[in-house]
């Protein structure tokens, strides 16, 4: 783990700082600056970024893969490719063609290689999701007693664009009921791992969930040492219950490149939902065995495909802080 401090101080990346009269390099290296910026699985952060002239290597970096919550490594290549959304929208704001190429899923190291090419823009990202890169939030909060607006839910689906890749947003409050009761199973199990409580409280305990130095001690002492299942069954099962919607996104394939495919397609609908007052809230204990995940994609349409991710969204005026991130350099290897 890195020796520099988790800081909120990156989510003030200011665009006029853009190094226009720079090299490629200096140029690519600032859009990295938004990509630190994504969600990721317990905010563990685990991408590696190296800049080679018009050519940005984005990889999975193992060391900070939750191997308890997440052995089929999914959530890890779902963060690195909505750190790879955030550098595609940040270099279409500042006038680049971004192209994703994915590396062969067989490989060892695999990773997207962003090229930047001249603008030549044929289906562009809304340009509006630039400014929510720095102001995208995940909630936590029970959501008001709201419909989402279908006018709101097509809009969220019609910016998922990746092959493969499917947006089911549940509204019918019996599957919804269904996919709470599931929750709760899920998050029993969960807690009932001490390696995944183990793990989740190292997280706690950096800070990487953004509480304060002493709140983390005692969060992570509490989540490693109680089994603490029914109470965190109680408290999602009714989170799950206060969405209007809850989004599952599906692909063809359960490979790397369909999971970073998800990435790519889970920050967009979130920056989306972020600009319409939307809040996002990825809840990932259902998927993260393969029982449960099963019983999941049973309760989608038929032919659905494989269940990668689930959030849920909905409306609440409670604010909610920025978590910290490690600063960028932390993230940087050489060419
Ligand atoms: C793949 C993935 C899985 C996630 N799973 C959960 C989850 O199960 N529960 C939760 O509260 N947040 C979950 N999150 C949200 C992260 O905790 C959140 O992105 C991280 O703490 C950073 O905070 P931020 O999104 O507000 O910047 C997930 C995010 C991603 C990308």
């Amino acid at each position: 783990m890195p020796s520099a401090d988790l800081t909120r101080s990156v989510w003030q990346v200011e665009a006029d700082d853009f190094p226009s009269d720079g090299t490629i390099e200096d140029q690519a290296t600032f859009l990295l600056r938004y990509a630190i910026l994504a969600p990721s699985s317990h905010n563990s952060q685990p991408w590696s970024f190296r800049v080679t002239g018009n050519a940005i290597s984005i990889t999975a970096d193992e060391s900070r893969w939750l191997d308890a919550a997440d052995p089929d490594k999914r959530e890890l290549y779902i963060s690195v490719g909505c750190a790879v959304e955030n550098c595609c929208i940040a270099a279409e704001h500042f006038g680049f063609d971004p192209q994703v190429e994915y590396h062969d899923p067989e490989s060892a190291d695999l990773a997207v290689t962003l090229m930047l090419g001249e603008r030549d823009l044929k289906d562009p990202r809304p340009a509006e999701l630039f400014d929510a890169l720095t102001t995208r939030v995940t909630s936590h909060e029970v959501f008001e007693d709201r419909p989402l607006a279908a006018d709101t839910q097509e809009r969220l689906s019609s910016v998922v664009r990746e092959a493969g890749v499917t947006l089911h947003l549940v509204g019918d409050p019996d599957t919804r009921d269904a996919i709470g009761e599931l929750q709760a199973d899920a998050d029993r199990r969960q807690m009932n791992d001490p390696e995944y409580r183990k793990e989740l409280g190292h997280w706690i305990g950096l800070g990487a969930l953004g509480s304060s130095w002493l709140a983390a001690r005692i969060g992570q002492t509490v989540i490693t040492h109680l089994d603490i299942g029914d109470r965190e069954a109680a408290k999602n099962s009714k989170l799950i219950q206060s969405a209007p919607v809850v989004a599952v996104l599906t692909t063809a394939a359960d490979d790397p490149p369909a999971q970073v495919r998800t990435g790519l397609a889970f920050e967009r609908v979130g920056l989306l939902a972020s600009t319409e007052g939307v809040a996002v809230h990825p809840m990932s204990q259902t998927l993260e065995r393969s029982e449960t995940r099963e019983r999941l994609r049973r309760l989608l349409p038929d032919g659905a495909g494989r269940p990668q991710h689930l959030f849920r969204l909905g409306h609440t005026d409670e604010e909610t802080n920025h978590t910290p991130r490690w600063p960028l350099e932390t993230f940087l290897s050489e060419a």
